[in-house]
């Protein structure tokens, strides 16, 4: 499984990596990056539970 953060489309609010850190992240940028290549076992859910909870659609995770 794969995680991917559109950053046209992403602006800043941290949910992502509040909800699953394991995978995001905010950086200087004020935009959320993805540091992992293969979303870890186990967090899986959160990971979704970002995608679907970005209030702006940027993540993609599959
Ligand atoms: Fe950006 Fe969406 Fe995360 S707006 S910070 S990708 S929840």
């Amino acid at each position: 499984m794969k995680a991917y953060v559109d950053h046209d489309l992403c602006i800043g609010c941290g949910l992502c990596p509040s909800v699953c850190p394991e995978v995001f992240e905010m950086r200087d940028d004020g935009l959320s990056h993805v540091i992992v290549d293969t979303v870890p076992e186990g967090v899986e859910d959160t990971a979704k539970e970002a995608e679907e909870g970005c209030p702006v659609d940027a993540i993609k995770v599959e």
